[in-house]
């Protein structure tokens, strides 16, 4: 065969292969919420990012452990409900339809639960490959903080009471050191509630007054009884030719389908084949009023009370000592949104309710973007001629803190400045404690 004969069948296969992916005509990866697989918002770029006259010199990373199981009351429930609405779709008199084809049936017949209750929440496959490939990235783009030769004195990493987060921790420092070295790597003794890496376990008030608040009546209970959520309901019974599945059964479906899409890059999940875009956005909404009154900008106690860890990075970049020079925690989603908020980034000029929908459409909290699998915030301390600078990184993409809202890298006495509350009057006890008189914003 000649070139140009291998290159028209490479393009003919490659046009198959991603008109099957996008046989719905939509990107139906990008509204998975917090299952959202990190290759659909990481910056994949290997490129050194240098700043003229300035040298990095120290790194603090933060990075929510990679794609993982669901928990256990997920596992459950997707064996006990799926097997079921399986047989109600493949025995449906009405399909195939113009919407479920038969292709899609077929994926139907082939499925099947993979999971047992004791694999809750391990790290997944696809969460290896995110943490090497992250590690691998981040040491091509800053060679200098992220060293290539293991050192205990230059890197501090630490990782919470977790599966996933050990996992992903290991999996990091292989992609930096190779998987030899890193079996090697000193990693302290996890705390169950830890102080820094997951300080709201320790927030008695934040769990009492707002988590379970927010769970039990929040603005995610009241979108479900919105219109929103019934049309959803009303055209996937519609579009499998059913009429009793309910919204926790759809719930599943849509979790299922974030799930089996990230663990599995090349195949379609058949659960994400009921749902159109609008579906989706509306599920993904949904989602995101939870994250925002849980973890986000909902509720101040949120993200003040990531003072203790934002004073971890401070003084790690105030420290006239140059090492360690690498501090990477390894950690969750409710960690990564706190800080995320407590920095200022992605605040929207509303709140995200059960009434705004629609306006909100355009909003930057989306936690498919925010809050991937995989997530991850770095900041760079660099000196530029004795002047010192810090550049922020979420996802791998360079952003702006509110701070220094035109240049990448801001000068630290900006930020200390600007920051200057939380970096004063950190009193996580006195913030935490019942017993304190409830706040003016309850
Ligand atoms: C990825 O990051 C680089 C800087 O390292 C930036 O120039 C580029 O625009 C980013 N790519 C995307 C797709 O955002
Ligand atoms: C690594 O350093 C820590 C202190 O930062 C120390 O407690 C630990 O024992 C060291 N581990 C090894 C293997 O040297
Ligand atoms: C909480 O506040 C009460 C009353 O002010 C005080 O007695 C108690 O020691 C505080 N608890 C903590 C953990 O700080
Ligand atoms: C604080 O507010 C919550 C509800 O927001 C309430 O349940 C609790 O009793 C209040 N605590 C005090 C000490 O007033």
């Amino acid at each position: 065969m000649g070139f140009n004969t291998v290159c028209v069948l490479f393009l003919v296969l490659f046009y198959l292969g991603w008109s099957e992916q996008c046989s719905k005509g939509y990107p139906f990866e990008h509204y998975l919420g917090t299952r959202t697989p990190y290759r659909i918002v990481s910056n994949n770029s290997f490129h050194k990012i240098h700043y003229e006259g300035c040298t990095p010199k120290k790194v603090w990373m933060i990075i929510r452990h990679g794609t993982r199981n669901p928990s256990t009351s997920n596992i459950e429930t997707i064996n006990e409900k799926l097997p079921k609405i399986k047989s109600l779709i493949l025995n449906s008199q009405n399909l195939p339809n113009d919407f479920i084809k038969n292709r899609d049936l077929d994926l139907f017949k082939k499925w099947k639960s993979s999971l047992d209750s004791e694999d809750n929440n391990l790290l997944a496959h696809e969460g290896e490959e995110e943490m090497l490939l992250i590690a691998e990235r981040m040491q091509s783009r800053f060679p200098e903080v992220f060293e290539n030769v293991y050192s205990n004195t230059t890197y501090k990493l630490k990782f919470t009471h977790s599966q996933r987060t050990k996992k992903s921790a290991y999996y990091f420092a292989a992609g930096l050191f190779g998987k030899q070295t890193a079996k090697d790597v000193w990693f302290p003794e996890p705390n169950k509630k830890d102080p820094i890496l997951r300080f709201y376990k320790l927030c008695n008030k934040w769990e009492k007054e707002i988590k379970s608040s927010v769970k039990d009546r929040g603005e995610q209970k009241t979108f479900q009884e919105t219109h929103f959520i019934e049309k959803v309901v009303e055209e996937v019974n519609e579009k499998l030719g059913l009429n009793e599945l309910t919204i926790s059964d759809i719930s599943i479906m849509y979790i299922t389908c974030g799930f089996e899409t990230a663990w599995n890059k090349r195949s379609k999940s058949p659960w994400c084949t009921p749902f159109t875009e609008e579906n989706l956005k509306v599920l993904e909404y949904m989602e995101d009023l939870k994250y925002y009154w849980q973890d986000g900008y909902g509720h101040e106690l949120t993200y003040k009370q990531a003072c203790p860890a934002f004073g971890d990075l401070v003084n790690h970049f105030d420290t006239t000592s140059a090492y360690p020079k690498a501090v990477i925690y390894f950690t969750h989603s409710g960690t990564l949104l706190k800080i995320l908020a407590h920095l200022g980034l992605y605040k929207d000029n509303e709140a995200l309710t059960a009434s705004n929908y629609d306006s909100m459409s355009n909003r930057k909290w989306k936690t498919s973007l925010i809050d991937s699998f995989a997530t991850n915030l770095a900041l760079l301390l660099y000196d530029c001629s004795g002047t010192k600078k810090v550049l922020t990184l979420h996802q791998e993409n360079i952003v702006k803190l509110p701070c220094c809202p035109d240049t990448d890298l801001c000068e630290f006495s900006k930020l200390t400045e600007y920051y200057q509350e939380s970096i004063d009057r950190c009193d996580f006890e006195a913030m935490c404690n019942t017993s304190t008189i409830n706040s003016s914003e309850f």
